[in-house]
């Protein structure tokens, strides 16, 4: 793999996803690593992050010397740049010239010059430091350098070493991804070979290794990440998996349609659906809470797939056949953010389905663990799954169960899942799908308002339209719809969805609303 050196910013991350789309595969680490934990891992190159302290602070994030004396082709970003300078005999200093944001860069960019060469001499980069390289390394050429910045980027082919001041993985750096690329590519050699194909042939020569001829049950919620590690369990071991779906009735409209249809016919899975609607509406009878939902959700979950568990427990024992493993749909940041990525034991246990069981005796399979989201799309693609699941966009595990303000009951969530269908077949329609990173639909069941339809008086209730753009869900602002779009949407509901006699927009940012209502 390409190491990315993680110095404790949030930008590790998104170097490792920037090498991916360049593809080659990579792999965040801790700068704590030591240089024989690096060796042990055979890099074919580093990426030193960027981080936010100053080298010569004490207490400042080190890297292990012997890292820089592997032999292992480097690229230093910012912070990494400084940290590399330092090392190798240049100079860092508090040179009183902070430069923050878009800022003008002059590179050398001849020919010979494996990392900038072929860019053009005056671009825009995206930079965020206090400290500055003031002399480079003995050996190094210079590469670039700003107003205010002398020694901005440098190089040494000879040894592989290359370090940028500035940010290449931030779309703000117009040349950034071309940095990145040239450092792997023409500086280190690197071919571009990892794609989808690859890690679905890996993952599946992993799996049938990992499971041997043992049973595997998976919970399907019809969300993405367990889709796709399902499905990639199927391609690997098929005739031994189930897969178990609870149809918990507070589902949006058609989705229980897509994963017994469309996605068994996609791939072949066997399926069981445990039909429990009625056993969630009564345990949710006369709760408004929103904490309270979320855990009654949560525990009816638990029992339905543990009454599923046994009774296939049951049957796999007769045929002499014990279920041993369970599929999950971890992914890479959460491995990452649970300490994963140190080799700590601290992991996460991430549940796509609002809460399995705790003591589940099984062991996992968890084919996600060293991809980001984009990339299991991307593998669900090219294992045929549907579009519509493929391309969710996010949705909580409670389900509409958590849109309604006030009880759930089975009118209510009709009445939502209608106006949800409608929301989301006219931003489709528009071509939003993109710039949305989730639009929940909430339907305001203890307000009513007064209303005219008609030639008559109506009291009903308003639905709320929450369209967020967002990276992560950490942070949100409210996605800007074309007016005509929501005058479009708002005149179907009001139209179409009977009780329901006005529709108002959410302007809110997170913080300080949260994406969700409840
Ligand atoms: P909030 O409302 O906290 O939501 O801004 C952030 C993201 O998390 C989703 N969400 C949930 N997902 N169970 C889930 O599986 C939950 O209880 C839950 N609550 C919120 C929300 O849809 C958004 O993507």
């Amino acid at each position: 793999p390409v190491l990315v050196v993680d110095f404790g910013a949030q930008y590790a991350q998104l170097i490792a996803r920037r090498v991916r789309e360049a593809s080659v595969y990579s792999e965040i680490v801790p700068h704590t690593i030591t240089a024989a934990e690096v060796a042990a891992k055979n890099p074919i190159g580093i990426v030193l992050s960027g981080g936010p302290s100053s080298v010569y602070e004490a207490g400042a994030p080190a890297l292990d010397e012997g890292i820089l004396k592997l032999g292992v082709p480097t690229l230093g970003i910012c912070y990494g740049f400084q940290v590399m300078a330092q090392q190798l005999g240049g100079e860092v200093a508090h040179t009183g010239h902070r430069e923050y944001g878009a800022t003008a860069v002059t590179a050398r960019t001849d020919d010979e010059n494996a990392l900038l060469g072929g860019q053009p001499e005056a671009q825009i980069v995206w930079m965020s430091h206090g400290d500055s390289v003031a002399v480079a390394p003995e050996g190094f050429e210079v590469l670039a350098s700003t107003a205010t910045t002398p020694v901005a980027a440098f190089a040494n082919d000879e040894q592989g070493f290359y370090g940028v001041q500035w940010h290449p993985e931030v779309k703000h750096s117009e040349f950034g991804q071309n940095v990145i690329e040239n450092f792997l590519h023409r500086a280190a050699g690197i071919p571009a070979d990892w794609n989808s194909g690859n890690v679905i042939a890996e993952q599946v020569a992993r799996i049938r290794e990992q499971v041997g001829s043992a049973r595997v049950i998976s919970a399907l919620s019809g969300g993405v990440d367990s889709a796709v590690s399902t499905a990639l369990v199927q391609e690997a071991v098929g005739d031994q998996l189930t897969a178990v779906f609870v149809d918990h009735g507070l589902l949006r409209k058609g989705e229980r349609e897509q994963v017994q249809q469309d996605y068994v016919a996609a791939t072949g899975v066997r399926l069981i659906t445990i039909d429990a609607e009625d056993t969630f509406l009564d345990a949710l009878a006369g709760v408004s809470d929103p904490e309270q939902k979320r855990k009654i959700i949560g525990r009816e979950f638990i029992r339905a797939f543990e009454q599923a568990e046994r009774d296939l427990i049951a049957e796999a024992a007769a045929a002499g056949e014990p279920i041993k493993f369970l599929v999950q749909g971890t992914l890479y940041p959460d491995v990452v953010e649970s300490g994963g990525g140190t080799g700590t034991a601290n992991i996460k246990s991430h549940h796509n389905v609002g809460g399995l069981p705790e003591d589940l005796q099984f062991e996992l399979v968890e084919p996600l663990r060293t991809l980001f989201k984009d990339e299991v799309r991307a593998i669900g693609r090219e294992l045929g799954l549907p579009e519509a699941i493929v391309g969710r966009q996010p949705f909580p595990g409670p389900g509409l169960g958590i849109r309604i303000v006030g009880e759930v009951t089975r009118e209510r969530l009709d009445l939502l899942r209608e106006a949800d269908a409608i929301a989301r077949e006219e931003l489709s329609a528009a071509g939003l799908d993109q710039e949305i990173w989730q639009c929940p639909v909430v339907l305001l069941a203890d307000v009513r308002s007064v209303g005219v339809q008609g030639d008559g008086r109506t009291y009903g209730h308003p639905i709320v339209l929450r369209p967020v753009s967002s990276e992560d869900a950490m942070t949100a602002d409210w996605t800007r719809l074309p007016y005509d779009v929501l005058a479009k949407i708002s005149n179907r509901i009001t139209n179409e969805v009977p009780e329901v006699n006005r529709v108002v927009l959410d302007v809110t940012s997170k913080p300080p609303g949260t994406i969700e209502w409840e």
